[in-house]
């Protein structure tokens, strides 16, 4: 749907995008104070959105926001939006900020409401084909905090880190902590070696993704072994496969890693199969 006619929620009015307008004094604008989710629709199916509204809790308790409405509100304005906004690739972004402030200063005052804000998001139609074709990747320095796990709208260092990877001409970056990998700058990372599938452990140095949780019960459901575990730079070097996860990539291959070929510079096998699980797994929830 073209973007004018949009239809989104905004504290409680459905209404066009156009008249979709909040204060420049919204703690979002003024200090990224919010936080977000993207769900992945199938069919008319938001997927594991328990999971969602799961991980939407904890990013709310963690910057001590209370959570503006219960699971069954937000998947009923969710439902009405997807039928006010018809289409067949389609994610939820919700946002919800820390509110119009009267003036600008850190501290919280509760009694202020917050900003509340879904939309329903056309994303880029998955064809086997091209993305077994694979992306390019560059490994740099995680100079992020120690909150990753907050899906918070503070965005900027992921800006920054994805801007490197523009200009090394390449699709993305995989971060590394002290020589530890982290996660992608909006995805988390898989690795195969020796037919096992290897992921870092969640903590607050990557955000727990639900495409990652999917990954990991398929594999575990399909009898692939699956470790989680730190990762070393030296051994993603070595990986036989190496794989980036979200909502919107859903499973992607990477084929480089600085300028180095990995499994042959094509999608590997094990990848194969995770997405062939991962596209019946999809079906099923639609069903
Ligand atoms: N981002 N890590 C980061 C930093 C992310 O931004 C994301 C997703 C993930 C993967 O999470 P999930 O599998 O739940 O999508 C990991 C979304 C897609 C975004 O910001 O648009």
């Amino acid at each position: 749907m073209p973007l004018g006619q949009q239809i989104v929620y905004l504290n409680g009015r459905v209404i066009p995008l156009a008249e979709a307008t909040v204060s420049v004094l919204d703690r979002g604008f003024l200090y990224g104070d919010g936080v977000y989710e993207v769900i992945p629709v199938f069919g008319s199916q938001p997927l594991r959105l328990t999971d969602h509204l799961r991980r939407l809790q904890n990013s709310l308790d963690r910057i001590s926001l209370k959570n503006p409405l219960t699971d069954d509100a937000w998947a009923l304005e969710f439902n009405h939006l997807l039928e006010k906004n018809p289409g067949e690739d389609r994610a939820l972004y919700l946002q919800i900020s820390r509110g119009a402030y009267p003036a600008r200063a850190l501290a919280i005052k509760p009694e202020h409401p917050p900003t509340v804000f879904i939309m329903v998001m056309t994303v880029k139609k998955i064809d086997i084909e091209t993305v077994a074709r694979g992306i390019k990747v560059i490994t740099i320095e995680d100079f992020r905090w120690d909150a990753c796990d907050i899906k918070s709208t503070s965005l900027v260092a992921n800006v920054m880190l994805k801007q490197q990877a523009s200009v090394a001409k390449v699709e993305d970056a995989i971060l590394l902590k002290q020589g530890y990998v982290t996660e992608g700058t909006a995805s988390n990372v898989f690795m195969v070696m020796d037919n096992t599938l290897v992921t870092p452990p969640s903590g607050h140095h990557l955000l727990s993704g639900i495409t990652r949780e999917m990954v990991i019960d398929l594999a575990q459901e399909n009898n692939l072994p699956v470790t989680i575990r730190p990762i070393t730079q030296a051994e993603l070097m070595q990986a036989d496969e190496i794989w980036l996860t979200s909502s919107t990539r859903e499973i992607a291959p990477v084929v480089q890693l600085d300028g180095k070929d990995i499994s042959s510079g094509i999608a590997g096998p094990c990848w194969r199969r995770m997405m062939a699980w991962y596209q019946q797994h999809k079906r099923s929830m639609g069903e």
